[in-house]
């Protein structure tokens, strides 16, 4: 099928009720992962590298090897800059060929936040690159181990939404309603409402951030409610690292090569079942 844009992907999910996982590809073997789950589930895919990954991996050598990699996929594929920050990375995203790209503005005031996502929206739209961006703030770090809890302070206004998807021109937005980055202390409260009256307000797929830890029935209201992407690292993460800890004891002569390979079946295991309960499954196009 094909590399495809973030747009393409989100606006079919929002119509149609499911969601798109976008899943942070820290290296190439959760990217092998992902790319099994999508085409075994026949399922649309976000392959996403976060700018605080960079230190993990190269961009400009990387990112040859994800597009390719979406433009041979039997599913759409989007390959996404997520929580874009610096203006040398825009660019580089661009001159690689992604064709997403989220500018987070998430802990500036509105008036700038809005100001330099417009910049950002006019020189990727030139090129035919999806824009998304953030209201309000989702707090924590992606594969964070320290336990967060949300701050209502920080959730997206309603009346901002509208203003600030009229005033940028995004394609989705990123909206902070009580999910956090990394592990959750306690369990999980979605403002389910204010979700309701962004989407009845903004009028643009809306994009969950801190995937990880959340319930199927979160999922479900929030996927009703216009959550048309969500975004999962710590769960992959953690089921990695699940696997490798188990495997301690190990024969000494054990392959390395062969043994990533079962921990790249258990990135597809844990990216398949987030992707059965986000309802892509089947809605590869
Ligand atoms: P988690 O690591 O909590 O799944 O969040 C991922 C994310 O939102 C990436 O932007």
């Amino acid at each position: 099928m094909a590399l495809v844009t973030l747009k393409q992907l989100v606006d079919d999910a929002f119509q149609n009720g499911y969601a798109v996982g976008a899943f942070n590809v820290v290296n190439m073997e959760i990217m092998q992962g992902a790319l099994q789950a999508a085409e075994e589930n026949k399922s649309p895919l976000i392959l996403a590298v976060a700018e605080t990954h960079l230190g993990l991996l190269d961009l400009e050598q990387y990112a040859p090897i994800l597009l390719r990699e979406a433009e041979r996929a039997s599913v759409p594929v989007a390959v996404h800059l997520d929580h874009g920050q610096t203006f040398g990375n825009f660019v580089k995203a661009l001159r690689c060929g992604f064709t997403s790209v989220m500018f987070d503005g998430s802990t500036l005031p509105f008036e700038e936040n809005a100001a330099k996502t417009k910049e950002i929206v006019r020189m990727a739209h030139a090129v035919g690159v999806s824009v998304e961006a953030e209201l309000g703030h989702v707090t924590g770090g992606e594969g964070d181990p320290s336990p967060g809890v949300a701050d209502p302070t920080l959730f997206t206004d309603p009346e901002e939404a509208q203003q600030f998807v009229q005033a940028t021109g995004i394609d989705a937005l990123a909206v902070a309603v009580g999910s956090v980055h990394g592990v959750y202390k306690g369990k999980p409260e979605l403002d389910i409402p204010r979700l309701a009256r962004i989407r009845e307000l903004a009028g643009v797929p809306l994009v969950l951030h801190g995937g990880s830890g959340l319930s199927d029935e979160d999922f479900r209201q929030a996927i009703a409610n216009g959550i048309a992407k969500i975004n999962v690292y710590t769960d992959l993460s953690q089921a990695a690292m699940a696997k490798i800890r188990t495997a301690q004891g190990m024969p000494e002569n054990t392959d390395f090569g062969k043994f990533m390979l079962e921990v790249i079946a258990t990135i597809k295991e844990a990216v398949a079942e987030k992707m059965r309960i986000f309802g892509s499954v089947g809605k590869a196009k």
